[in-house]
C-alpha cells in the first residue's frame, strides 16, 4: 500500500515535471529529449537545482501521504495500549497472554481479565464502559490480529520461550507500543536466527502442517 502511494506520487511528480518544461505540450518532451541529453553538460547548474527541488517535493509528498502515524499499527475497537500497560504500568506479557508457551495459540485476554482491574481503575472511563458492554453482551471483543504467518506454517512458541528467545526478537519492542504495528512473517526471518543459533534449519518443513 504504502509503495503504491509512494509510485504514484513520484509518477504524478515526473508526468507534472514533463507537462510544465514542456509548457503544456508533453509531446514535445520527446523531441525535445535529444537536444537536451547534448546540452544536459551546459546545465549542470540549473540541473542540480531542478534536481534538488524535485527531492524536495517528493520529501514533501513522502510525509504528506505516508505521515508517521500511518505507520503504526491498526485501529482496535478499544485503544488498548502496550506502552501504558506492559511499558508504564510494567504488567507483565504472561499476565495477559498466559498461554504462551503452551498452546498454538497464546491468545488475547478476554475481557474478564481487563475488568480484574478495570471495575476499580478508571472505571468510568468511556473506553472501560465499552469494555462493560462486551462483556454484558458476552461478544468477545474483535480485535485485529497483527502478526501473520504464511498459512500453511504452524507456529508454535514452546520451544522459543524454553531457549529463552525473548519476546522482543520477533514481536519488536511492545511495551513501547501503543497500537502494535505487527508484519507478516517470512521465510528468511526465521530461517536467519534458526541459522545463528544452530537451530533445526528444517523447521520450515516441520512447520508445514
Ligand atoms: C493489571 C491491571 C490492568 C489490566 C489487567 C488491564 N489494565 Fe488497562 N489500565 C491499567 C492501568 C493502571 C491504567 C492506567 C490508568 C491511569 O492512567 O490512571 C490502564 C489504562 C487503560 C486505558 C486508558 C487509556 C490509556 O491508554 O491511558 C484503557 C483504554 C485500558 N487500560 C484498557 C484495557 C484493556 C482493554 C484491558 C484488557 C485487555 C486492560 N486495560 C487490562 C491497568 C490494567
Ligand atoms: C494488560 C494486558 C496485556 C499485557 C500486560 C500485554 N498484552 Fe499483549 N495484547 C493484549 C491485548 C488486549 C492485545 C490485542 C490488542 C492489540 O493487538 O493491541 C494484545 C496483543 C498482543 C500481540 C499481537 C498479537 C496479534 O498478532 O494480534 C502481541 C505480539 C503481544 N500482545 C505481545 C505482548 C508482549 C510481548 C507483552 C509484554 C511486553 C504483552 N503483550 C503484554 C493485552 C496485553
Ligand atoms: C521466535 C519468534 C517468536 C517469539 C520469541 C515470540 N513470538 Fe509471539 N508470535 C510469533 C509468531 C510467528 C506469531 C504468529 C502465530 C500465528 O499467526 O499462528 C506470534 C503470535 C503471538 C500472539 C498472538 C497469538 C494469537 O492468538 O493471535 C501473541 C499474544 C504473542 N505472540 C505473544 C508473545 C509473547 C508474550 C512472547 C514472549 C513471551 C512471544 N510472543 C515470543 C513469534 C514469536
Ligand atoms: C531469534 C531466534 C529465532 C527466531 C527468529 C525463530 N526461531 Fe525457531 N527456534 C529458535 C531456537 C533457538 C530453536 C531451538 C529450540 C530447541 O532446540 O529446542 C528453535 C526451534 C524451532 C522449531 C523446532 C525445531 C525442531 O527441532 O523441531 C520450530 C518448528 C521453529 N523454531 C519454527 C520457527 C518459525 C516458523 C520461525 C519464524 C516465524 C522461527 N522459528 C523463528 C530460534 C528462533
Amino acid at each position: 500500500m504504502e509503495i503504491l502511494i509512494t509510485t504514484i506520487a513520484i509518477i504524478s511528480v515526473l508526468v507534472l515535471a514533463v507537462i510544465i518544461g514542456t509548457g503544456g505540450k508533453p509531446m514535445r518532451f520527446i523531441t525535445a529529449f535529444g537536444e537536451t541529453l547534448s546540452s544536459l553538460a551546459k546545465n549542470r547548474i540549473p540541473l542540480l537545482w531542478t534536481g534538488l527541488c524535485v527531492l524536495l517535493i517528493l520529501g514533501f509528498l513522502y510525509f504528506f501521504y505516508i505521515p508517521p502515524a500511518t505507520r503504526i499499527g491498526p485501529e482496535q475497537p478499544i485503544p488498548f495500549s502496550h506502552r501504558v500497560h506492559a511499558g508504564v504500568k510494567v504488567i507483565q506479557c504472561r499476565f495477559c497472554h498466559p498461554y504462551v508457551e503452551r498452546s498454538l495459540h497464546p491468545g488475547i485476554p478476554p475481557v474478564e481479565k481487563c475488568l480484574y482491574c478495570h471495575k476499580y481503575i478508571i472505571a468510568n472511563h468511556p473506553w472501560i464502559r465499552k469494555e462493560h458492554e462486551y462483556f454484558n453482551t458476552r461478544t468477545p471483543t474483535p480485535w485485529k490480529k497483527v502478526f501473520y504467518l504464511p498459512e500453511h506454517v504452524l507456529f508454535n512458541h514452546q520451544r522459543h520461550i524454553k531457549k529463552e528467545v525473548e519476546c522482543e526478537k520477533c514481536h519488536g519492542q511492545i511495551e513501547t507500543m501503543d497500537r502494535i504495528r505487527g508484519k507478516r512473517f517470512k521465510m528468511g526471518f526465521c530461517v536467519e536466527c534458526h541459522k545463528s543459533k544452530g537451530a533445526n534449519l528444517d523447521c520450515w518443513l516441520a512447520c508445514h502442517s
